[in-house]
Order: C-alpha cells, then sequence, then structure tokens
C-alpha cells in the first residue's frame, strides 16, 4: 500500500500552502515556471504491512501518546533537503544559539518511497526512534529584516534526507526516510529539553568569528549568526558552508540580505560537484575545494577580508566528521586532515575550558 503525499500541489483540489523554493540558483530541476517547487513524495507502507484494524488504532493512540508537536511548515528546497517548521505543545523551551533537541517518530511510520528498506520485528514497531538535530532559523522576518531567535515561536530544522546507508554492513537510515513522509499538520515527537554545549559563550564584541560547516551543519551557524547581529557584534562574522551542488544552499537569498543589512557579516558558500569544480575544459574552472583546502591556500581569509588569526578568532565546525577531522587518542590521522589539525598547526586549540579566541568548538553529525 503506498500513501501520496502531495504537498504544495499542482493542480490538486485541496493544496497546501505552496511554498518558494529559496535554494537560489542552478535549481531549475526543482522549479516550475512559475518558481513554485512543487515535489511529489509517495510514502511506502510496504515495509511496514498494516494488516489489522486493531493495529492502526493502536498507532493512532501511540501518535497520542508520544508526539508533542506540530508540524506547522515544510519547505523543500530539493527532494533531499527541507527545512521543517515545528511548534512544540508547551512552546519553545529556552535554550541558546547552537543547541540542539532531538526528534523522534514511531517505527510504525511509513517510510518515504524510494528510501532503502528496513524490516522491522513486529515486537519493535512500537518504539519511537530519535535523532538529534541543531536548531536552524528563517534568518529574516516577513519583512525582511533579522529575525533573532528569540522572535520565533516555534523550532526550525534543516535536514537532508538520508535515503540509504552508506555500506551494505550499517543498518538502514531510521528517521529522516519517516520524517520526510510528513506534512504540514503532522505531529512528532520533540525532546523536552534543548541541549548542548556547541554555543557562543562569551566572545568580545570586537573578536571574530569563524564558523565552517558541510551540508546541513550551517543550520547551528545560522541561529549563532542572528544572535550575533542582534547583540551588535561588531567583529567579522564568518559563516563558511561547503555542499555538493549550489542547489544544496536552502538559505542563501537570507544570507545575501542579511550580507547587505550587516556589513561585518560574511556568508561564503563552496561546492565540490558542479562543473567548475569537475570539468577542467571550463573557463570557470577552480577544482574540487574542501574548505580545509580555502583555509589553508588563504582564499578563506581573503573572501572573510580578515586574517582569521588566532589572536583574535573563535571557531565553529559543525558537520561531516571528516571536515572536522577529530582524531581520538591513539587514533590513526587519516590520510586527507580535516581542519582540527590544520587550524591547530595555525595556532588555535580545542579547549573546554578557555573561551578566549583562538578557541576551537565543533559538533559532529555523525
Ligand atoms: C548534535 C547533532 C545535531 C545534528 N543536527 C542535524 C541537523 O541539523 N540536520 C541534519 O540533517 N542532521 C543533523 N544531525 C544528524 C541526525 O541526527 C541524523 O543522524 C540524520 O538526520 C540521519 O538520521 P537517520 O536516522 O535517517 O539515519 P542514521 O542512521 O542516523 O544515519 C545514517 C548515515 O547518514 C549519514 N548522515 C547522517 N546525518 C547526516 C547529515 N546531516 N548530512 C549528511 N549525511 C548524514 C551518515 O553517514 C550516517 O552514518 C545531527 C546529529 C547530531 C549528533
Ligand atoms: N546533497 C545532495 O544533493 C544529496 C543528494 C542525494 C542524496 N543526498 C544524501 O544526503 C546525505 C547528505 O548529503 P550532504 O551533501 O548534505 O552532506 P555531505 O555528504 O556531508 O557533504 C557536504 C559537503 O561536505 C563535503 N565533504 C565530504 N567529505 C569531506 C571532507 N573529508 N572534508 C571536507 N569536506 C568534505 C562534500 O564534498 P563531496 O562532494 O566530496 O562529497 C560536500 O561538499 C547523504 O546521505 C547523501 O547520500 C544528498
Amino acid at each position: 500500500m503506498s500513501r501520496e503525499v502531495n504537498r504544495e500541489s499542482m493542480g490538486d483540489a485541496t493544496p497546501l500552502r505552496p511554498v518558494y523554493c529559496e535554494c537560489g540558483i542552478n535549481t531549475a530541476a526543482f522549479l516550475s515556471g512559475t518558481q513554485i517547487c512543487v515535489p511529489r513524495i509517495a510514502c511506502s507502507e510496504e515495509d511496514v504491512p498494516v494488516s489489522e484494524n486493531k493495529l492502526q488504532t493502536d498507532f493512532v493512540d501511540l501518535r497520542h501518546k508520544h508526539y508533542n508537536a506540530t508540524v506547522i511548515q515544510r519547505i523543500d528546497c530539493h527532494e533531499n533537503l527541507a527545512r521543517f517548521c515545528i511548534r512544540p505543545d508547551h512552546g519553545v523551551p529556552a535554550f541558546e544559539p547552537g543547541q540542539y533537541v532531538t526528534l523522534g517518530l514511531g517505527l510504525w511510520e511509513p517510510r518515504l518511497a524510494g528510501t532503502q528498506p528496513e524490516v522491522v520485528p513486529e515486537s519493535k514497531r512500537t518504539r519511537v526512534a530519535k535523532r538529534a538535530y541543531s536548531i536552524s532559523c528563517p534568518l529574516l522576518d516577513s519583512d525582511g529584516r533579522l529575525a533573532p531567535i528569540d522572535s520565533i515561536d516555534y523550532l526550525e530544522f534543516y535536514i537532508t534526507l538520508v535515503r540509504a546507508a552508506d555500506s551494505p554492513e550499517k543498518a538502514p537510515p531510521v528517521l529522516t526516510p519517516r520524517l520526510f513522509c510528513l506534512r504540514e499538520g503532522d505531529r512528532i515527537a520533540v525532546g523536552k529539553k534543548i541541549v548542548g554545549a556547541y554555543t557562543l559563550g562569551n566572545i568580545d564584541p570586537d573578536a571574530t568569528v569563524l564558523m565552517l560547516g558541510t551540508g546541513t551543519g550551517e543550520a547551528p551557524h545560522n541561529a549563532m549568526t542572528t544572535s550575533l547581529l542582534a547583540r551588535g557584534h561588531r567583529g567579522r562574522i564568518v559563516n563558511a558552508c561547503c555542499v555538493r551542488y549550489l542547489g544544496d544552499l536552502a538559505y542563501h537569498p537570507r544570507h545575501l540580505s542579511l550580507m547587505d543589512q550587516y556589513s561585518n557579516y560574511r556568508y561564503l558558500p563552496c561546492t565540490t560537484r558542479e562543473p567548475a569544480n569537475l570539468d577542467a575544459s571550463l573557463p570557470g574552472y577552480v577544482g574540487k575545494q574542501y574548505l580545509q583546502d580555502l583555509f589553508t591556500s588563504g582564499k578563506l581569509a581573503e573572501a572573510a577580508d580578515d586574517p582569521l588569526s588566532a589572536d583574535n578568532t573563535h571557531v565553529f565546525l559543525c558537520g561531516n566528521p571528516s571536515m572536522i577531522g577529530y582524531i581520538p587518542p591513539g587514533g590513526q590521522p587519516p590520510a586527507s586532515p580535516g581542519m582540527l589539525p590544520l587550524l591547530e598547526a595555525a595556532g588555535f586549540r580545542q579547549s573546554h575550558d578557555d573561551e578566549g579566541p583562538g578557541r576551537i568548538q565543533f559538533e559532529k553529525y555523525w
């Protein structure tokens, strides 16, 4: 049995509210002529057969028991990337920018068609699967002005769909294939506490803040950015993000608008799989550039218009563990270093206590 989830409907009699795709450039594959993003997504229930009415009733009860929040808006950047706006029933708990919370869905929920099948034993079907998500934010209000996170009465999440495990020995992804079946009005479990030590702390208003993210790793940096700008931070704020394709930059136009409004803000996106990264015959060819390459070559400092020196810069790294490059004690360094050893060679340090400039903090997504 399959359930058709038809958001932002194309010719449907009862469409949900259209949302405008903001991915910016090169999104032609996902945009209609009117710039409305119209994905049609089917949810498959084949791998979790629900054959008896009794079970279906139980699932209604389980949802009622476990879910404590509602999806109030879903803004799709493309079929694998979306912003989920979720309102907890009892309001948004206090939190600091950079922190995260769990989202949870029952293993009884359907999975998106086209994602890796998963066999859920009957004995586990009533469990709720939870995963951590950094809190992002829309950056701007409806007038296009800065929207600090404490002005927002819902939680925004920036989530990529993991369709399959990256190797056969790993278990199939649990949550995102279910999450991407949700529509506006659907219910979900949100953790009661927002947690995490990946926060700004006491940063001098004239210091440079360097945030480096891969993919959806820009989520906490967006929340940090609005907080810094709202409190009148005077030093350079650099939010650099490395993605596969330009179309993976869901917030791109919003960052451009913020840069127009705040001269000390720099959003510096880079890609790794666009023709300009891969096709050496193109005039604009730059090759595949990781954040590490941009840092060591000095191109990042040049684009940031700031020396990015350890004397005056606080560093935040978030997303793909290979970009971060944490080596556990006794572990072997990888052939291709992440940011941590490169920053350390440049005089930066990992520290839990000392909040001064030169400090590196990081959040690994897996
Ligand atoms: C503190 C923290 C905050 C997080 N915040 C976010 C967030 O804001 N947005 C978000 O999309 N994810 C975030 N994640 C990852 C998230 O918790 C899930 O792991 C992810 O959504 C996949 O869940 P899954 O159950 O579908 O697959 P899982 O079984 O959990 O993961 C399967 C595999 O997918 C890959 N993967 C997981 N997350 C990502 C990702 N974000 N980008 C690329 N590949 C990934 C890894 O190879 C992983 O082994 C965060 C993780 C942590 C620890
Ligand atoms: N983003 C998409 O368009 C897309 C499409 C389909 C499926 N997915 C799925 O979505 C999930 C997330 O994909 P994602 O692109 O958001 O996240 P990701 O795989 O972490 O990639 C984000 C960026 O980090 C780069 N990166 C990878 N290894 C690195 C390293 N060692 N050092 C520095 N940078 C590194 C990637 O470059 P590389 O080009 O080298 O990977 C990419 O530019 C994956 O499960 C993927 O299968 C994504």
